[in-house]
């Protein structure tokens, strides 16, 4: 079978699958080196200078992550936020830029406290509606459409076919948060978008224990290349032990995140029977309104992330956390342990998350162990 016709889980699964042409290791060697030896006639012809640019390890990683996403062009970040904001500082002030009222609630905050005070027009809109979205892009003034879909923490979807389709009609590219879709179930790159985004601390590393961030191109261009150089010259990069491990958890993706949907799937049918859920709010449920758009530009499941609204408000849920045994009260997602929170607590005043949000990121324990453990928890509330 030809490289190319390979499915990407076992693309995944070997990390391309090349051995180290030095020693024949199978298990991509960790590559320390700041600095690289120049040829005697003063030339580098092996590529490679300075740490903040070159290193093989991180060059791997961004090789699977590009083949996986089908992309021109992946650079690795020191975070997700590095990621996200490099892209926005790639524009000029005077640009116009379309995002979500729903998103991470991080970068939400940073359009708003950075880069609109540093000159960039941001307005924030359901992307889900297209008529809004479309009202919001003002021809030759929009530069970019940035999206995320499923969004942190109700997971509304966005229509990313359409939604490139709207800002490149306006001449504006379409940049996509991956996040929480991972390559897995769905390629934005496929379905028209310019730019991938991912927080790779999330699934992609999948083990809550590197901060990492992706970007993923569709083909080389100017901004591509501003996104570049600004990552050199800004040094937002990520250390090669941590994209040795990002490298080592990428192998293990397409069975994390199978096991993650299908466990997610099951607590959301079985949660919206409790009479003390008021809401499971999850793509995957027939009634979650972007379940149409999802099931059509999603492939073998719907994340493995969901929130659920507690009957009782603020408190209630509250409760509910203190009394999980399995689920673990933390921040983050898409570990192979799972996570619940209380959104609002973390994103503090002004959040639009409603106060009775708990949101669950689903790992890879079995999942009869998690119902039984929300159950017990939420049958506490009396
Ligand atoms: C959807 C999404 N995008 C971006 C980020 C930011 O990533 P990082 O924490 O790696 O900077 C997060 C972090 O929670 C996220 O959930």
């Amino acid at each position: 079978m030809s490289a190319a016709a390979r499915h990407p889980a076992t693309v995944a699964a070997q990390a391309l699958g090349e051995a180290d042409p030095a020693t024949g290791a199978l298990i991509p060697p960790l590559h320390a080196a700041t600095t690289y030896l120049r040829d005697p006639d003063n030339q580098y012809r092996r590529g490679r200078s300075y740490g903040r640019a070159d290193n093989p390890t991180v060059e791997h990683a961004e090789a699977l992550l590009g083949a996986l996403e089908g992309g021109q062009g992946c650079l690795l970040f020191a975070s997700g936020m590095a990621a996200a904001t490099t892209v926005f500082q790639a524009l000029a002030p005077g640009d116009h830029v379309v995002a979500p009222e729903v998103m991470y609630w991080g970068l939400r905050h940073w359009l708003t406290s950075f880069a609109r005070p540093w000159g960039v027009a941001v307005d924030l809109v359901d992307t889900g509606d297209l008529d809004a979205l479309h009202a919001a892009i003002r021809p030759g003034a929009t530069k970019l459409v940035w999206i995320e879909t499923p969004a942190n923490p109700t997971w509304a979807i966005t229509d990313i076919a359409a939604a490139a389709g709207l800002a490149h009609a306006a001449g504006a590219l379409l940049a996509v948060d991956g996040t929480a879709a991972t390559p897995v179930l769905s390629q934005p790159l496929a379905l028209g978008a310019d730019l991938v985004m991912h927080s790779a601390t999330k699934y992609l590393n999948g083990h809550s224990d590197v901060v990492a961030g992706a970007l993923v191109t569709a083909r080389a261009g100017d901004l591509w290349a501003r996104i570049t150089s600004l990552r050199h010259d800004a040094g937002a990069i990520l250390g090669p032990f941590e994209a040795w491990l990002l490298l080592r958890g990428l192998r293990t993706l397409f069975l994390r995140v199978e096991r993650a949907c299908a466990s997610a799937q099951l607590l959301a049918g079985r949660l919206r029977e409790h009479p003390k859920v008021a809401r499971v709010l999850y793509p995957g449920l027939f009634d979650h309104p972007g379940h149409a758009v999802a099931a059509r530009q999603m492939r073998g499941g719907f994340g493995g992330m969901l929130s659920i609204r507690v009957e009782g408000g603020e408190a209630a849920a509250i409760a509910t956390a203190a009394h999980t045994q399995i689920w673990q009260r933390a921040t983050s997602l898409g570990g192979v342990e799972s996570l619940i929170e209380h959104r609002a607590s973390i994103e503090g005043a002004g959040t639009p998350v409603p106060p009775d949000l708990l949101r669950l990121s689903v790992g890879i324990e079995h999942a009869p162990d998690l119902l039984a453990d929300l159950v017990q928890a939420l049958d506490r509330l009396g």
